[in-house]
């Protein structure tokens, strides 16, 4: 019973997942809880040996395939570190083989004090990795300098990601915005530097931001982000960054990197959560050996009245996914918040989360998600909510004009451009 229990999970591991290590496998079939296994290759204990085995026929009927791959699509390439009870899992990723911890705290749309505050309880709760946008650095790059300053952290245990901004995309601005960053964080270096849009803005030298015409539309500069990245991989040769990576790049737009590349993309950072799930452009990740990073994870409660502030731009239909009755059925069961289970769904499945909170107790609880797993089931009525395209919140149409940039990525395929030949 037990050998041919082992058999089974050699052959889902080496005929059909041939990378996928057997215990990020098994406690998706046998409930996943209180599972450890200490070596996968020789030891499966009596008692997960029995769950498996009821549990085996029913699920392996369930799951076809493709489903299966694109569940555990970053998982294929990643390895996570052993689960000690609510020990942060990292990805190791595929090109620098920087090891990226697996929850990070977002900083988008806090008021600096706030975020100091925020970044101060997350490094207490263990938070190492934060994911920055340029303009919530200066406020956290003290705290940083605290840390780093009394010991009380060493910077090789923090992965610090922040982003070249969608005004910096010319090749000559690139070197310029990284060590304005650079300063504004008091860092040499930073883990991830990802281009955070594949269109760009003409810049406002003034205010450095985007350049807005008369009748309010964003300036477009048609400038190829292939000419970007190459000034990216400089810098990754001259020690200011690590690790390089993409956000909002669709899945053509990944290719086409991906295959111009010398130092390839590590990361995608986009949008995604249980109404927009991707699994299309996550098994072009898992492909690609590009780890996937959810932003938004929670459904960014509050970013309709961002929108509205700062864009006069609304959404009629602006989702409450915490809120959704399955979300909140499946916290019930397990007692935790809906927001853990949200989290808990994405990187079940492989995806590095970055939940963005400034209050205390909910950056605390949106860390800890390595004590339980969900159970089959539960992902897969989760899996139900996905809205496809319809789910999508950032679409960037407050942007006005944005569309018409050759890059947008959000355009139906038709439509899509990625050619360069195409901006010119
Ligand atoms: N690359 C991009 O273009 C892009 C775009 C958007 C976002 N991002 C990144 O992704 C990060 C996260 O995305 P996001 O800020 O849009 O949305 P999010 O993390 O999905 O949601 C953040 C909001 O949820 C609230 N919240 C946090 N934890 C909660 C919990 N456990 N239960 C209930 N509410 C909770 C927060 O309020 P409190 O602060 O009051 O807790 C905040 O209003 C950003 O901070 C940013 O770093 C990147």
């Amino acid at each position: 019973m037990k050998r041919q229990t082992f058999k089974y999970a050699q052959a889902l591991t080496k005929e059909r997942l041939p990378f996928i290590p057997v215990q990020s496998i098994l406690p998706h079939f046998c409930e996943g809880r209180s599972l450890f296994f200490r070596d996968t290759k020789t030891k499966i204990s009596e008692n997960t040996s029995r769950l498996f085995q009821k549990r085996q026929s029913k699920n392996t009927a369930k799951i076809g395939h493709a489903n299966f791959l694109s569940s555990y699509s970053s998982l294929v390439f990643s390895r996570t570190n052993s689960c000690a009870v609510n020990k942060m899992k990292t990805i190791k990723l595929a090109t620098s083989g920087q090891e990226m911890p697996m929850v990070g705290l977002g900083t988008w749309r806090a008021q600096p004090h706030e975020m100091e505050n925020a970044v101060n309880v997350a490094l207490e709760c263990d938070y190492r990795h934060i994911a920055f946008n340029y303009n919530t650095e200066e406020a956290i790059g003290n705290v940083l300098k605290n840390w780093l300053g009394s010991g009380r952290v060493k910077r090789n245990e923090l992965f610090i990601t922040t982003k070249l901004p969608n005004f910096g995309g010319r090749p000559s601005d690139v070197e310029r915005f990284l060590k304005l960053s650079l300063k504004k964080l008091n860092l040499d270096y930073v883990d991830l530097y990802l281009i955070h849009m594949p269109f760009s803005f003409q810049l406002n030298e003034c205010s450095l931001s985007p350049l807005v015409n008369d009748d309010g539309s964003f300036a477009l500069d048609p400038v190829d982000y292939l000419d970007t990245w190459k000034v990216m991989e400089e810098q990754v040769r001259m020690g200011r960054i690590k690790a390089i990576g993409v956000s909002n790049f669709n899945a053509e737009q990944l290719e086409r990197l991906y295959d111009n590349a010398d130092i390839k993309p590590d990361v995608l950072q986009v949008e995604m959560h249980a109404y927009l799930q991707q699994r299309e452009l996550r098994a072009v990740c898992q492909r690609l050996h590009v780890a996937v990073t959810a932003y938004s994870p929670l459904g960014s409660p509050g970013a309709n009245t961002h929108f509205s502030s700062k864009y006069q731009y609304s959404l009629d239909d602006f989702p409450d996914i915490l809120g959704h009755p399955t979300v909140r059925e499946v916290a019930q069961k397990y007692e935790k918040t809906p927001g853990q289970i949200l989290l808990k769904h994405l990187i079940q499945e492989g995806v590095i989360v970055i939940p963005k909170s400034g209050n205390p107790e909910r950056i605390k609880s949106n860390i800890s998600l390595f004590d339980f797993e969900l159970a089959l089931q539960d992902v897969e009525q989760l899996d139900q909510l996905d809205r496809g395209e319809n789910g999508r919140i950032f679409n960037f149409l407050f942007f006005k004009g944005v569309e018409n940039h050759p890059y947008y990525p959000f355009k139906s395929k038709e439509s899509n451009s990625s050619s360069p030949t195409e901006c010119s």
